[in-house]
């Protein structure tokens, strides 16, 4: 089959690496890629947030299946017109995709879905919201209601704080996400991300993971999209994993179905678990970056057939064969980054870092320039190991990371500190 995967980071690369490793795919093409996934896949340039351009290119090129890895074509309704033309899309419609793309959306399913979240309020205008968190005091949480890019979440130590985050986002930081601010309880406990097919009503499980949101050691600093994530998630036991199918997942995704908006595409659940009860923090329509390609690296092959019965509303039959594997994740990243990063540096050594089943670079912001491998971005690699159990794969992981030849690139070097503790 011919597959076609939009995106350009480590997600994409995982993607597509975990698709090529399965016999079923005879062509893969990824829009716009980068460095990393031009050695192993078709690139192309195409506009990922037109669905119609998206849709004559799958056409022209007889493409089967459509992946579609980040939140921005799926907000601009991509797999709606996809889906609309008869092609096969791995995504939610827009109207779904708002699980992620409206912070007060998410909250109002959760109410109707008697799903445990933070309490909260919602408040179109800035002198309401001021007046809530005067009212509420602090510690607590303002958030943009909108996409902004990872950056619309305040977790606030003091009411001073709150208040400033509230004019910010009504000052238009996040342009559209300015419209709205949803502001939380402070949820306390312990992180996890939980993964989940869905093909509108049907549920399969696909892994856990935790990642790492801060630039520093000891998860201090500014929040990033992710400098590591590991697999699976140590406080997701059997029993918390059925408490957030129960209370949280399932009754949302009925709630979706009931209302005509089913959901279908891979839900990434972000949980915050006290005392052995999951609450729900947020919804994203997509996988996660890192954490995708700690998934990607234990799942393999099976991935695309997977993803595959989840876009053709077949999961019924699907069913995951787990090994009783590990992953680690490493996010080096440009020196700046989560503000400007110094771009243009080169990379070197990723020669002798030969991809197996057990240890891949995946590319996030990369390109070649006459020869020599460039970053370009933030999150530059991710640099991802599997092993028998997660010291294992950490120390895998890090061995890869010391023998990439990047002066300039920065990393974590306590990933997983708080399951291997
Ligand atoms: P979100 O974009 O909603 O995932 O928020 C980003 C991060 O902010 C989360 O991963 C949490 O670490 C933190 N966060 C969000 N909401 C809450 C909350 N109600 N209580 C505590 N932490 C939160
Ligand atoms: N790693 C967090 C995210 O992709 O949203």
């Amino acid at each position: 089959m011919n597959i076609l995967i939009l995106g350009g980071g480590g997600r994409e690369h995982a993607l597509a690496w975990a698709v090529l490793q399965n016999p079923k795919c005879d062509r893969l093409i990824v829009a716009p890629g980068n460095a990393g996934i031009a050695g192993i896949a078709e690139t192309a340039r195409i506009d990922t947030e037109d669905g119609a351009a998206v849709a004559e290119f799958a056409s022209q090129n007889a493409v089967d299946l459509v992946i579609v890895g980040p939140e921005a074509p799926l907000a601009a309704g991509v797999a709606d017109t996809l889906r609309d033309a008869g092609i096969a899309v791995f995504g939610p419609n827009r109207d779904a995709a708002m699980v992620e793309t409206s912070k007060s959306f998410a909250k109002a399913l959760c109410d109707a879905a008697s799903a445990p979240t933070a309490g909260y309020a919602s408040f179109a205008d800035a002198a309401a919201a001021r007046a809530y968190v005067e009212a509420r005091g602090a510690p607590i949480v303002v958030k943009a209601d909108g996409l902004a890019a990872g950056k619309g979440v305040t977790v606030a130590e003091t009411v001073g704080q709150a208040l400033d985050a509230i004019d910010d986002i009504f000052a238009g930081q996040f342009g559209e996400a300015a419209a709205r601010v949803v502001v939380e309880d402070l949820l306390t406990g312990e992180e996890a991300s939980f993964f989940v097919l869905v093909d509108g009503t049907r549920i399969l499980p696909i892994g856990t993971a935790q990642d790492h949101k801060r630039i520093g050691e000891g998860d201090t600093g500014p929040n990033t999209g992710g400098m590591g994530a590991y697999s699976p998630a140590p406080v997701m036991t059997e029993e918390v994993t059925a408490a957030a199918l129960d209370r949280i997942v399932r009754p949302c995704v009925e709630e979706l179905a009931r209302r005509g908006t089913p959901y279908s595409g891979v839900l990434y659940v972000g949980l915050m678990i006290e005392d052995g009860a999951p609450r729900l923090v947020e919804f994203n329509a997509r996988f996660g970056d890192p954490e995708c390609q700690c998934l990607m690296i234990r799942l393999g092959a099976q991935a695309l057939d997977l993803i595959q019965a989840c876009a053709e509303g077949r999961l019924e039959g699907a069913r995951v064969n787990w090994a009783n594997d590990h992953a680690m994740c490493v996010v080096m990243a440009a020196q700046g980054y989560p503000g400007e990063p110094v771009r243009g540096t080169e990379i070197r050594g990723l020669e002798q870092l030969t991809a197996t089943s057990g240890q891949v670079v995946f590319h996030a912001g990369t390109a070649l320039s006459e020869g020599r491998l460039l970053a370009t971005g933030g999150r530059v690699l991710s640099v991802t190991a599997r092993g028998d159990d997660l010291r294992q794969a950490r120390e895998r992981v890090y061995a890869m990371a010391d023998a990439v030849d990047w002066p300039e690139g920065v990393f974590r070097r306590d990933i997983g500190w708080r399951a291997l503790s």
